[in-house]
């Protein structure tokens, strides 16, 4: 992506995460949750700059032939201009080079910009987790992409 370039997660980068991650997410990260990241033997973990400066991340764990995708967000500013989608491209490329064949995640079923992201790489929504975030009860959708190889 033209502007981006991605890098592996660092100490640096924590503090402007946090500053995006309360921004997108009803119910945060902590600090420590993304330090864990920073050495997690499964986990794949790349950060988005453009001039240096942190515009998104994006997580994932490998666990087997699956990458179960932890995390993703895009600084509000910035989205809408594709960064959430060259993220995805970029975290299941290394998810494949680590083994992956194939990727799951769960998403807030009110989450649309997410839903329609994941679902035009060809995730397909398998299931629901009934009340799945203690925060308001919502319920998770639980989206599969079979094949790594057929990403669209
Ligand atoms: C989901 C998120 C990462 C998308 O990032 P983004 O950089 O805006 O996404 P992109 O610009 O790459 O969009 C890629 C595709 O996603 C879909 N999409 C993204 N935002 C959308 C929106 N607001 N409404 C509808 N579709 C949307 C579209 O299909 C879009 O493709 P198109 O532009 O060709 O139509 C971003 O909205 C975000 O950070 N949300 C808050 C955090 C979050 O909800 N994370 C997911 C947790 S499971």
């Amino acid at each position: 992506m033209k502007g981006v370039r991605f890098v592996e997660l660092a100490e640096e980068h924590i503090g402007p995460i946090m500053e995006i991650e309360k921004r997108s997410q009803s119910s945060p990260w902590s600090e420590r949750s993304f330090r864990n990241e920073l050495d997690h033997a499964h986990g794949v973990f790349i950060v988005a700059l453009a001039d240096g400066t942190v515009v998104g991340y994006a997580g994932a764990w490998v666990l087997a032939d699956e990458a179960h995708v932890t995390t993703i967000a895009v600084d509000p500013d910035r989205r809408l201009s594709g960064i959430g989608r060259a993220l995805m491209d970029e975290l299941l490329e290394r998810a494949k080079n680590l083994g992956a064949t194939c990727s799951t995640l769960e998403v807030r079923a009110g989450n649309e910009p997410a839903i329609k992201l994941y679902e035009a790489m060809g995730y397909v929504g398998v299931g629901l987790r009934k009340k799945y975030y203690p925060d308001n009860k919502e319920d998770a959708v639980v989206m599969w992409l079979y094949d790594l190889d057929k990403i669209q």
